[in-house]
């Protein structure tokens, strides 16, 4: 059976994937660049924008696992675009004409539109649905690859609360917002479901795997 994953989701020490105030200017509100510092700075991230150089050590190792073997991805409202992106009928999302999905991708939403096609690959389909409905078109629709569920932290969470999540990487970087979005509200002891691992890496960032234990 295909795999459920997340990948590179960053969180801060205290536990928030986005920060407080998200808007067309800053998508991760007063959070800024911050909690992505070491995930762009990678040569895997730089490369996907045509740029060379960029760090080589764990945390490339890391944020190369991101596309392989990924045929869908399932986000949420909030990380297609900034609040009241659904009052504007030309938002195509953050990305551009091409996106760097090249999959399709269902975007979790109460207030669904037509799909859009995109360049490279990537198609918009927009769900008003159960997470486990979601992964049900999701997993249909990658034709026998894995599943990423690409964020924000509401989406990752609710997906963890239903145990709809195979394996996990977190990012946690070393700093603490005290407001946003927080990735772990109302999961006690969702440490039961996993096997976990820690590794830190000299950009001060230490990365947590999580295996479902099934
Ligand atoms: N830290 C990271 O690595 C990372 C990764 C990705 C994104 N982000 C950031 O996270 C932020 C967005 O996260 P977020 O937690 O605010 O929002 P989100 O998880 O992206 O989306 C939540 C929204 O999606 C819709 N939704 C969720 N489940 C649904 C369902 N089952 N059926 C229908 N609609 C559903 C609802 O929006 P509506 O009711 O409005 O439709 C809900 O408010 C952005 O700042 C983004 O930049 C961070």
């Amino acid at each position: 059976m295909a795999v459920v994953r997340v990948h590179n989701f960053s969180i801060s020490l205290d536990g928030f994937g986005t920060g407080e105030g998200q808007s067309l200017e800053v998508p991760f509100g007063h959070a800024g660049e911050r909690l992505h510092e070491w995930f762009v700075g990678t040569r895997f991230f730089r490369a996907q924008d045509g740029l060379s150089g960029g760090t080589q050590g764990a945390d490339n190792a890391f944020a190369e696992q991101h596309n392989r073997g990924i045929g869908a991805e399932i986000m949420g409202a909030g990380k297609f675009g900034p609040p009241g992106w659904q009052d504007d009928p030309d938002w195509k999302g953050w990305w551009g004409p091409n996106p760097p999905y090249h999959t399709p991708v269902f975007v979790l939403t109460t207030r669904p539109r037509p799909s859009i096609d995109m360049d490279g690959g990537t198609t918009f389909h927009f769900l008003d649905a159960t997470p486990a409905e979601a992964l049900a078109q999701a997993r249909e629709a990658a034709a026998g690859a894995d599943v990423r569920i690409g964020g924000g932290p509401t989406v990752v969470r609710d997906f963890l609360a239903e145990g709809l999540i195979d394996y996990m990487h977190v990012a946690q970087v070393p700093i603490v917002l005290g407001r946003g979005v927080r990735l772990w509200d109302g999961l006690e002891s969702l440490e039961q479901a996993y096997t976990i691992e820690p590794v830190s890496t000299p950009s001060g960032v230490t990365h947590l795997t999580f295996t479902a234990r099934r």
